[in-house]
């Protein structure tokens, strides 16, 4: 039985269920967290054929119910050495002047509060062991905002804030901190997007790859992975 321990949260499908596939295949226990219960098992079942010696836990839970998403996480924590967070659950809305207010606050949520509540409550356990790597997926538009994404623009702002302060902050604990910021990556999420190039989710697992295998003694706080054919 594999002895590290990773948490996916987002892990049903897209981005977080490819980096699920790549931490089983390093031998990561998993901890797999998205909304839907029957997507999650899917999930699971996937990972166990191609990697029956790992031990995988899921949870369906719905992160946007922000109050309850740090109890939720140091209760399925308890105990447990955890080596690796990949924050990534997220959702999509558009619009800047005329988002709807619920579609704003459901953004702010999910993309920023639930995330940030996720990360402080693994933070606390890596400082104790003095060890872990947090990568929090943010996106190329908490870089530069796009038209027509100004909420989505504004909670990703602020996951790149605060995942840059934890950085400072967990660097003198031998904690490693990321936010990861793909642009267009070819998920259900961008089904509407007509570009022609998305990125296939395995450059997002070949840059946890390359953060996780550089030495102890380097650090990337940030990291943009942009297509080709398109400027944001
Ligand atoms: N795709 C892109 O081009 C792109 C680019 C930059 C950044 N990102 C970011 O990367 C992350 C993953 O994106 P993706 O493209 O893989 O998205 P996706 O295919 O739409 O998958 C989203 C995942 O998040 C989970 N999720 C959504 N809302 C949740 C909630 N309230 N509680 C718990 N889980 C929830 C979903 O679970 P269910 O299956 O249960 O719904 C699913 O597992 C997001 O943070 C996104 O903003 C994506």
């Amino acid at each position: 039985m594999a002895q590290k321990f990773a948490i996916v949260t987002g892990a049903s499908r897209g981005i977080g269920l490819a980096v699920a596939h790549y931490l089983a295949s390093k031998n990561y226990n998993l901890i797999l967290i998205s909304r839907s219960s029957v997507n999650l098992i899917a999930a699971k079942h996937e990972i166990v054929h191609n990697y029956p010696d790992i031990d995988i836990h899921e949870y369906a839970f719905d992160i946007s119910d922000v109050c309850k998403v740090a109890k939720f996480i140091k209760n399925i924590t308890m105990g447990l050495k955890i080596d690796v967070l990949f924050n990534n659950a997220g959702v999509l809305h558009e619009g800047t002047v005329f988002i709807k207010t619920s579609d704003l606050q459901n953004l702010m949520n999910v993309n920023l509060i639930a995330s940030y509540e996720i990360a402080k409550t693994v933070a606390e356990i890596m400082m104790k062991e003095k060890s872990g790597y947090i990568f929090n997926c943010a996106s190329m538009s908490g870089v530069r905002a796009l038209e027509n994404l100004g909420g989505y623009a504004a909670s990703k702002f602020g996951v790149i804030g605060y995942s840059q302060a934890m950085e400072k902050e967990l660097s003198k604990y031998g904690v490693k901190v990321s936010a990861i910021c793909p642009a267009v990556v070819n998920t259900d999420m961008t089904k509407n997007n007509t570009l022609k190039q998305k990125l296939p989710t395995d450059d997002i697992v070949l840059t946890i790859d390359y953060l996780l295998n550089i030495s102890k003694y380097a650090k990337v706080s940030t990291i943009s992975i942009e297509n080709i054919d398109h400027v944001i």
